[in-house]
């Protein structure tokens, strides 16, 4: 089999991207180690800035996001037992945040894809990537039969555990790490949301989130031990440790119910440099992870797209690879200044233990000068909304 650009993932990252190839005509395959039904399981964050709902309007996937996504225009922090919004759109001169669930952009990427005919190889086993330094080819085993995939360029979008960075030779890379001492225990449930926008609790127990996914469906993170067990939370302990970590009136104003996702995510930041090796190209999680706190991980996956996909654009149109020499230098400027802020947030909001009491009062200086601050507000405002690309 033969492409111009072959896709390694089936995330938003690989979807996104062979969308607006299409767009230009430019063929593409995506290989994929799940299944379409285990992708669709996956439950991820659900803020988009609005450059991504662009990107993803400019593949023509955004229908059903403008038909049920939720605009919002403030976040609140919760400290000191009480609420302090922040209001996005005054201070950003009337920019908003979308929310909408990261497992409907992929659907509906998936579904743009499919009824366009493109070619997704679900449950592609042992990819491995050949030669991205000359000519590229990539090979896979389906159903215990071998293939092999020439083509013009590779772009590795198969996440932190992909093959793709892997493949990379040793030494050709650098990474940056730092691994946080706690995870992030959520839960979904059928049970409207407590607030109208999220709220982003710091709280002498731990780190709490309010977020939702519609009207009617929420979702709860609270922060836990990095060994925790979700076996140890059930439904009644999770909503009892989160009502204690919120104002008094925003927990009056939780309704609980049964969950129908529950699950704990470790908490990093990693980024990987270059993002370029001859003809491969590391994009999304395959190349950054940033902690969820600052709900950039779709928006810098999507940003990263935007840059590869206009160097593929001229490459094939002009036959220049200006761009695409330029796609490193200029998805890291982005992706720093992502994994500072969701640094920077974290850092803010959660109980690290070992800073003692020293750390605490800092914490309770910085919230202090943020939300008294009209400079700070704006800079977690024009950072929360999205940089420019
Ligand atoms: N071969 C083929 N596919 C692979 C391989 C492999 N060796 N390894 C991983 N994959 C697939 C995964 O199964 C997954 O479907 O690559 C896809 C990577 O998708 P994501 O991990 O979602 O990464 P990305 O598309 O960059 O999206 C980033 O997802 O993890 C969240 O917070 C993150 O919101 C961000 C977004
Ligand atoms: C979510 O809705 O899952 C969510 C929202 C905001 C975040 C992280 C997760 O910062």
């Amino acid at each position: 089999m033969r492409t111009q650009v072959l896709i390694v993932g089936s995330g938003p990252s690989g979807l996104l991207l062979g969308q607006l190839l299409a767009t230009i005509g430019i063929e593409t395959v995506i290989l994929e180690r799940s299944s379409r039904e285990h992708v669709l399981g996956r439950v991820r964050a659900g803020v988009l800035e609005q450059g991504t709902v662009d990107l993803l309007g400019e593949a023509g996937a955004a229908a059903r996001l403008h038909a049920e996504g939720l605009p919002h225009s403030g976040i609140s922090l919760a400290f000191d037992g009480r609420l302090h919004r922040i209001d996005l759109t005054a201070l950003t001169g009337g920019k908003h945040v979308t929310v909408y669930g990261q497992t409907e952009v992929t659907h509906d990427l998936m579904d743009k894809r499919e009824a366009a005919g493109l070619v997704t190889v679900y449950e592609a086993a042992n990819v491995a990537l050949h030669d991205f330094d000359g000519t590229p080819f990539v090979t896979y085993d389906n159903d215990g039969v071998g293939h092999r995939v020439d083509c013009d360029f590779i772009a590795g979008c198969d996440g932190y555990h992909g093959v793709s960075r892997r493949s990379v030779p040793e030494g050709a890379l650098k990474t940056f790490e730092r691994i946080y001492p706690f995870g992030w225990l959520g839960v979904l449930a059928e049970v409207p949301p407590a607030d109208h926008e999220l709220i982003y609790a710091n709280h002498e127990r731990g780190f709490a989130l309010c977020s939702m996914r519609s009207p009617r469906r929420s979702r709860y993170y609270v922060q836990v031990p990095a060994d925790e067990r979700v076996e140890a939370w059930s439904d009644d302990r999770f909503w009892e440790e989160l009502r204690q970590r919120l104002p008094p009136q925003t927990a009056a104003a939780v309704t609980t119910g049964p969950s129908f996702e529950k699950s704990i995510a470790p908490l990093r930041s990693f980024v990987a440099e270059p993002m370029r090796f001859g003809r491969l190209f590391l994009v999304g999680d395959a190349a950054h992870i940033v902690p969820p706190t600052g709900a950039k991980g779709l928006n810098l996956a999507a940003s990263d797209v935007r840059y590869l996909f206009a160097g593929l654009r001229e490459f094939y149109r002009e036959g220049s690879e200006a761009a695409l020499d330029a796609y490193s230098a200029k998805a890291l400027a982005r992706v720093w200044k992502a994994v500072r802020f969701s640094w920077w947030m974290t850092t803010m909001l959660h109980r690290f233990p070992e800073t003692g009491e020293f750390g605490q009062r800092i914490q309770e200086a910085e919230l202090d000068y943020l939300v008294n601050s009209q400079a700070a507000s704006t800079a977690l405002a024009e950072n929360y909304v999205g940089l420019p690309y």
